[in-house]
């Protein structure tokens, strides 16, 4: 089953100066557990409604959007949220971090929703903020970041919730460029060590080119699917944090809550 299955979807917004714009078109789009996709494109060609369609944070004009083999639209409000709670992880292109919020407290607000326990908490928060560099900088709220670190917190906080899909809007768009190769890496080894499915977006040649699949879009279409299985991969030696991911068990039945080792209701979805 796939983790992520588009059908005949369409995105069409009203508010264009001359008549209704459509933004996305996709007619047939999987994405398994574990792959590591790049939504390659120039500016307006799609990328981030599609990213926003991927992470229910929006909803298809027309056609189906399935998480797991489970219908969207069918799903609950609860049942949503609960889904990009436990099984999404965002960075937005405009970061959205939490102003009066430090850059620990930024990422630890995740796993607050998660109910994690505080002393595990501090440990994973640690973790992460180490992982993108920022270790030093924890305490530091959004506003005295630079753009990169901001950046660099936003994926923090992304996968600090061990989610089973980090969506990237433009991940790199405001790193240098050996930040930006650090930060592909850092993805490329969670990918390795956790089965954690990647779909990222990027205007940036280097970028593009250590997808395993890179999705070309324009004009709202997926122009072309490429899966380059050898190329070079990311060197792992340029990632030098540790973070320590779960499988995500098997039998979690989707949207199920049996309850994990915290005695926590765990409402990820079931995926092969
Ligand atoms: N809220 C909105 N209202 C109206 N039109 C929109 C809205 N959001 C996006 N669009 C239009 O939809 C199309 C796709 O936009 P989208 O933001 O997905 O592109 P993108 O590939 O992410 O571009 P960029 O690289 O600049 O971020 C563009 O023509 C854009 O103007
Ligand atoms: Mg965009």
């Amino acid at each position: 089953m796939a983790l992520v299955e588009l059908r005949n979807v369409i995105k069409t917004y009203l508010d264009g100066e001359s008549g209704p714009i459509t933004a996305l078109q996709v007619t047939d789009l999987r994405i398994n557990r574990g792959e590591f996709v790049c939504l390659a494109g120039p500016s307006g060609a799609g990328k981030t409604t599609l990213l926003n369609i991927i992470g229910c944070i929006d909803r298809p004009t027309a056609g189906r959007v399935l998480i797991a083999g489970r219908d969207t639209a069918k799903l609950r409000g609860g049942q949503l949220a609960g889904l990009r709670r436990m099984a999404f992880g965002f960075v937005f292109q405009s970061f959205n971090l939490i102003a009066v919020l430090s850059a620990y407290e930024n990422v630890e607000y995740v796993l607050l929703l998660q109910h994690v326990p505080a002393v595990e908490r501090r440990q994973r928060v640690g973790e992460a903020l180490e992982s993108v560099g920022l270790a030093r900088l924890m305490h530091k709220r959004p506003g005295q970041l630079s753009g990169g670190q901001q950046q660099r917190v936003a994926v923090a906080r992304a996968i600090v919730g061990r989610p089973l899909l980090v969506l990237a809007d433009e991940p790199t768009a405001n790193l240098d460029s050996q930040t930006g190769e650090e930060l592909i890496a850092l993805f490329f080894a969670l990918q390795q060590q956790s089965q954690t499915t990647f779909v990222f977006s990027s205007h940036d040649p280097a970028v593009i080119q250590r997808a395993r699949r890179t999705l070309a879009m324009r004009d709202g279409r997926i122009v072309a699917d490429e899966r380059l299985d050898g190329k070079d991969l990311p060197s792992q030696s340029r990632f030098s944090g540790q973070i320590h991911f779960p499988q995500v068990g098997a039998e979690i039945h989707p949207f199920v809550r049996p309850e994990n080792a915290h005695g926590q209701p765990d409402d990820r979805p079931e995926v092969d």
